[in-house]
């Protein structure tokens, strides 16, 4: 039996990675232009980094890790996302000491064991953006502005910010009080999980998916009529940089993010194009977490979002992404010319061209139909009478026009074709 795939995962082949290359390249750019330096982090950790971090009520810790026992007998998770892993690394560099605010982006691969749909994998890429060190609703703008110039450089026209705050510690209780009081009375309505959740954070019961439930989650309380003063303050500043920034939003009243370590600014962009979480991208202010792992309490804030989702939304807002780079030169070659072909296409490959050549040792009409595939700009026929001349005849394949040019020139010849 032939070996497929782990459910839920992909291989991107390379008629695709063109379109990854593009949205990759799109993105470290735009970061960088923001002061943004990139950095990675161990594909998996220590599980206890997460459920502490991401936080052991969240769907993602209770039921969606990749928890394994390493040959030590230790608990690892591979990362089911990238924020407590960034936190971590900062915390154990000491890049405390470094100049205030860190500003990090990053471009990693991630896992949680979900139910496959349209847009949702067991492995998926996240492209990510976290700021540490700022307490100011100014950072919360910044990360959002920087998503904003991406969408708009990536061409992106159809999107919505969905923007919403979910307070702090001091307002937090209040919140949940009344969630308590709200959902109560209906427990005996709801599903199991939910009367778990019910018991262990009640806020996770806004997560829930179950047809059932949502009655009583629709008309729940809202986070945003339970903000203390200094949250209230918060959540304005951030909006009115927004403005400042031209950048429109949505005032969520009941959103919901699928992790415990957010306070205060808590945001989505959605569309209805990439399955049924519709979510592209979410983010939010994690003032809590470096503290809860270990670190001096340090405010943050930074987002991440899926690159399948973004390809998808890519796709369906009908966006031409940049193709891969074309092909300047295919050369045929004959038996006693093949070495000298390969020698003439190495020093053309280290002048900064893309250029192919036989390496099947084919019949020149197989070459002919190699160089066709190939889609290359121009074809070369390296018999022995070139090699002896030194010159070629050089055949642009788009309109059949030909030129001779000698093997001194042809470099030159190719890169201004370029232009
Ligand atoms: P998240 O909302 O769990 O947040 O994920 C962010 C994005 O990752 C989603 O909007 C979605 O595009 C993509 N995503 C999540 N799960 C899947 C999946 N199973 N398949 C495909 N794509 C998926 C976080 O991960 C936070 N760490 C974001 C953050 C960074 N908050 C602050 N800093």
């Amino acid at each position: 039996m032939n070996i497929a795939a782990p459910k839920g995962t992909k291989d991107i082949l390379p008629d695709e990675m063109s379109r990854w290359h593009a949205v990759e390249n799109l993105f470290a750019s735009v970061c960088e232009r923001y002061g943004y330096k990139e950095m990675r982090t161990p594909t998996f950790e220590q599980t206890e980094l997460f459920a502490r971090g991401v936080g052991g009520s969240t769907d993602i810790v209770r039921k969606e890790m990749y928890t394994f026992e390493d040959k030590a007998g230790r608990s690892m998770t591979l990362r089911p996302e990238g924020t407590a892993g960034i936190a971590r690394a900062y915390i154990e560099n000491g890049m405390a000491s470094l100049p205030s605010p860190v500003k990090l982006y990053y471009d990693m691969s991630f896992f949680r064991y979900e139910k496959m749909q349209k847009g949702r994998y067991r492995e998926f890429w996240q492209l990510g953006c976290e700021i540490i060190g700022s307490p100011s609703a100014y950072a919360d703008a910044e990360v959002i502005a920087i998503l904003d110039t991406f969408f708009t450089e990536l061409g992106l026209a159809e999107r919505q910010l969905e923007l919403g705050s979910i307070g702090c510690p001091e307002c937090r209780p209040d919140f949940l009080h009344a969630l308590r009081a709200h959902f109560e009375p209906n427990l005996d309505k709801m599903c199991p999980d939910c009367n778990e959740r019910f018991k262990i954070n009640p806020l996770r019961i806004l997560d829930c998916k179950v047809e059932s439930c949502q009655p009583f989650i629709a008309n729940a309380p809202s986070q945003l009529d339970y903000l203390c003063a200094d949250c209230e303050e918060h959540f304005d500043k951030a909006k009115r940089a927004l403005e400042a920034l031209d950048i429109s939003y949505n005032i969520n009243r009941s959103m919901v993010r699928g992790l415990d370590y957010y306070t205060r600014t808590v945001f989505e962009y959605v569309s209805t194009h990439v399955g049924t979480q519709g979510s592209i991208c979410g983010g939010g202010r994690y003032d809590g977490l470096v503290e809860i792992l270990g670190g001096k309490a340090t405010p943050a804030v930074g987002f991440a979002m899926g690159i399948e989702r973004l390809l998808l939304e890519v796709e369906a807002q009908g966006i031409e992404l940049p193709a891969a780079a074309p092909v300047d030169l295919f050369i045929i070659s004959f038996p006693d010319t093949a070495v000298s072909a390969m020698a003439l296409a190495q020093k053309l490959i280290r002048s900064g061209l893309s250029v192919q050549t036989d390496v099947m040792e084919r019949s020149m009409k197989a070459q002919m139909k190699q160089a066709d595939r190939s889609k290359a700009e121009y074809l070369v026929v390296y018999g022995a009478e070139e090699l002896a001349a030194k010159q070629f005849v050089i055949k642009r394949l788009s309109d059949g026009a030909e030129e001779t040019v000698s093997a001194d020139d042809l470099t030159d010849y190719l890169l201004k074709a370029r232009k």
